[in-house]
């Protein structure tokens, strides 16, 4: 039997994929570098939100993509100037 567990109030998502090929990716656009920014401002914060690596989410024409959930909120085009913003997302 599956054991459940609440571990964190919140997960974010940061798609780092590479494609090979080079077709158009969330790690293209400077993903990895921003993971790891979030996560760093993410444990500055808080303790009850984690900040992990995820494959592709679909919306690589739009990267990079980060997901907030359980709030299921998906954002494009992210920066690390949008950083504060998610911060305060997760946080609020
Ligand atoms: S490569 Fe990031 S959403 Fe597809």
């Amino acid at each position: 039997m599956i054991e459940a567990q609440r571990k964190f109030r919140k997960l974010i998502l940061v798609c780092t994929n590479e494609r090979a090929d080079g077709t158009e990716c969330c790690a293209q656009k400077n993903a990895v570098e921003l993971h790891k920014k979030i996560k760093e401002a993410i444990k500055a914060v808080t303790t009850d939100v984690r900040v992990s690596k995820s494959g592709c989410l679909d919306n690589c024409t739009t990267g990079a993509t980060v997901v907030i959930m359980p709030d299921n909120i998906w954002l494009g085009q992210v920066t690390e100037e949008d950083i504060p913003e998610i911060v305060s997302q997760v946080t609020e």
